[in-house]
């Protein structure tokens, strides 16, 4: 006998938690760094477009099956399969999606432990230990281990205590955290000089690149990370959605809040980093371009934030904070998505299969660790380029193509009466019929 399904008890709540998944490492690093090397606010508008035409249906179709079927990735697919053949493919989508989900966590988590170490480094300086602050942001095999399971933990601890108590308390606290964090650390970039630079850099558009092949698959790309589509997320949270609510309205309130904390993330991140080329940090690599791996956030910011002074502590402190904020909500969404089909599939307890899982996924964490150059790059290309677009186009085909029409309108129907008259029925069935299909196949093979 499978366990009661949890539910969010308020709007707010789901907003928070939806938000949160979507909100991670992709919006404060990778939107940023994406729009510096792609053309300033061409950028922007092209990510932005694509957002709202490609990536808000697609996460609308996860989360009208997720509420559908009241359950799991797999079983919700194969809820809506009418036929042996469309189960067959469910189980599969589902099953990939699963597994994608878990290696984006075994990477998201290396990233994040590093968050962690950042976070702490001014605080051992601080205290006068500056042994512990120098080991802290070294990249060590060692180093990255501790924090890789410190963070793993910190998930678990969440996914355990269930949707109400873990996913949704954690994200209604830390969401609002995340974004006063992030306001305030603006507030005081924009008074240091060389900001304006920043600010430029990022918001005069570079309008010739708006048609360059590289920039749109970067913008869908970054559009369909950030929105944490393809892997069953969104799925899993739309499970939990009350069915008094008013599914249209509430998805395109995540997209707004996702696509508006990436634009304040970017008004964060250029400015700082003219501000630190202003204190004399090297912020361009050998080819002219800005920084934008792993060296932006782990040596061009936290130089920045040495050259600050007293304030430097505090600013960097906040910072890493943020980012640690940012990838937790993040990673509870990843960690949810095997886990409740364990619980819902397997008869598993909550406890244990987050418990078991989360540790499965803390040791390929650590062999990634152990053989970074190798795997991961590899880990990173293969599920965010290869496995989330081709599962989102395959969500979308079932929707569009394999469900039935008419339990696709009862659905949203339900908490939104007047549906069949409104815009979205009228524009949404459509565009994930061929619209979405046909532009992810476009840029999967540009
Ligand atoms: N959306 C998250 C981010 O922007 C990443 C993510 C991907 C979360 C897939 C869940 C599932 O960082």
């Amino acid at each position: 006998m499978a366990a009661p399904r949890g539910e969010f008890t308020s709007r707010f709540g789901f907003l928070m938690a939806a938000s949160g998944s979507a909100v991670g490492l992709g919006n404060i690093w990778g939107f940023p760094t994406n729009t510096a090397s792609n053309g300033g606010a061409a950028f922007l508008i092209a990510y932005l477009v694509l957002t709202f035409a490609l990536a808000y249906p697609a996460l609308m179709a996860e989360l009208i099956i997720g509420r559908h079927a009241r359950s799991n990735a797999v079983a919700a697919l194969k809820a809506i399969a009418p036929g042996r053949p469309s189960r067959l493919l469910a189980v599969f989508i589902g099953l990939m999606g699963i597994l994608t989900v878990s290696f984006i966590l075994s990477f998201y988590a290396i990233v994040s432990g590093w968050m962690i170490a950042f976070f702490f480094d001014p605080i051992a300086r601080l205290l006068g230990m500056e042994g512990l602050a120098q080991w802290l942001v070294q990249d060590t095999a060692m180093r990255n281990s501790i924090f890789v399971i410190v963070f793993m933990l910190l998930t678990i601890f969440i996914i355990s205590a269930g949707v109400k108590d873990g996913i949704e308390k954690w994200s209604s606290r830390l969401m609002p955290s995340l974004i006063l964090i992030l306001l305030l650390l603006i507030l005081y970039v924009f008074t240091l000089p060389g900001a304006m630079d920043g600010l430029r850099a990022y918001l005069i558009p570079d309008f010739s690149r708006i048609t360059d092949p590289k920039l749109l698959v970067d913008a869908m790309g970054q559009a369909f990370f950030s929105l944490s589509l393809g892997v069953g997320t969104m799925l899993v949270y739309g499970s939990y959605i009350s069915k008094d609510e008013n599914l249209p309205v509430v998805g395109s309130l995540v997209a707004l809040l996702d696509v508006g904390i990436a634009v304040l993330a970017g008004l964060l991140i250029l400015p700082a980093m003219y501000v630190a080329l202003a204190n004399g940090v090297e912020i361009f690599d050998a080819s002219g371009g800005l920084i934008a791996g792993p060296g932006l956030i782990v040596s061009v910011l936290p130089a920045l934030f040495n050259n600050m002074g007293a304030v430097g502590i505090l600013v960097a402190a906040a910072f890493f904070v943020l980012m640690t904020i940012a990838s937790l909500t993040s990673s509870i969404s990843m960690l949810e998505v095997p886990v409740a089909y364990s619980v819902e599939n397997h008869g598993a307890g909550r406890r244990t299969a987050a418990l078991a899982i989360g540790s499965i996924i803390t040791l390929i964490s650590l062999l990634i660790v152990f053989n970074f150059d190798p795997l991961f790059d590899l880990v990173v290309n293969f599920t965010t380029e290869r496995s989330q677009p081709l599962l989102s186009l395959f969500i979308c085909i079932f929707v569009a193509w394999i469900w039935r029409r008419n339990d696709i309108l009862e659905e949203i129907k339900q908490g939104c009466p007047q549906a069949e008259a409104g815009l979205f029925w009228k524009i949404w069935p459509f565009y994930v019929k061929f619209i979405c299909p046909v532009a992810i196949l476009v840029v999967y093979f540009q």
